[in-house]
């Protein structure tokens, strides 16, 4: 896939039943246009949540998708799976990054769509949760929630205010810089595409018109002038 997707086929999950944070699928969509997968692959889609990015996965790039995550039951998925007609090619899996229940080397993609942050801090994270699966050749497709530029003076105290004083939240928003700098170079793998996602603004209004009461806090904080500072970051890792 390496056309535009129309978006508007996709109008009824922008919502706050599917939406946990900026819209997952205009992010993904960029991703995939930029890093189009090869269709038949096997793919994890490590935190999945609602399952919507896994969804599109399968439907715009012909893949299947092993759609794993935390905080949402896989028992929830399989029956959003069952009714959007995709069970067949998309199976939900239950399950914590720190302890993937996967074959080594057995995923042609691992895709993380506004999830990376909360498991992976540091470059040993990342070849533990993630490089062990993906195949020689294999890649990850990762957008995470970033800055644009470090914070410093009133930006660092609005935004740790944001963030209701969690360090560790704080820490997670990183530039792509930052993230450049923590996966680094590696005998293992390669660093083969980083950029800030274009989309990063329609994501975000589409989360602040969700209906969801974190997307209208959100709005109040961009409206701060935080949109200065955030990005949304693009990594593509592929397996040497
Ligand atoms: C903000 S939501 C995004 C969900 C989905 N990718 C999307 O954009 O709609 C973050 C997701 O990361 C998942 N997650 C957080 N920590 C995780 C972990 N250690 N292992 C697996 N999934 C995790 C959560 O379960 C949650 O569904």
């Amino acid at each position: 896939m390496n056309k535009k997707v129309n978006l508007e086929n996709y109008q009824e999950f922008f919502n706050k039943e599917y939406l946990m944070g900026p819209n997952s699928l205009r992010l993904l969509e960029e991703m995939l246009r930029k890093y189009p997968l090869t269709a038949g692959s096997r793919v994890m889609d490590l935190g999945c949540g609602r399952g919507i990015t896994s969804l599109f996965l399968t439907k715009e790039a012909g893949v299947t998708v092993f759609a794993t995550d935390l905080w949402i039951s896989a028992t929830e998925n399989a029956r959003s799976f069952e009714a959007w007609g995709v069970s067949d090619m998309v199976i939900p899996v239950h399950a914590d990054a720190n302890d993937l229940p996967y074959a080594e080397e057995y995923f042609d993609a691992v895709v993380s769509i506004d999830a990376f942050h909360y498991f992976v801090t540091c470059k040993e994270e990342f070849k533990k949760m993630v490089l062990p699966y993906l195949k020689k050749g294999g890649v990850a497709v990762i957008a995470i929630p970033g800055l644009k530029k470090e914070l410093t003076g009133k930006a660092a105290e609005a935004f740790m205010e944001w963030v209701g004083g969690d360090q560790k939240d704080y820490d997670s928003f990183k530039t792509r810089q930052q993230w450049l700098g923590i996966l680094g170079r590696d005998e293992g793998y390669e660093v083969v595409m980083d950029f800030d996602l274009d989309c990063f603004e329609e994501a975000w209004e589409d989360w602040f018109q969700s209906g969801h009461e974190y997307g209208s806090k959100d709005k109040e904080f961009f409206a701060r002038g935080m949109d200065e500072y955030l990005s949304f970051v693009g990594l593509v890792i592929r397996r040497k």
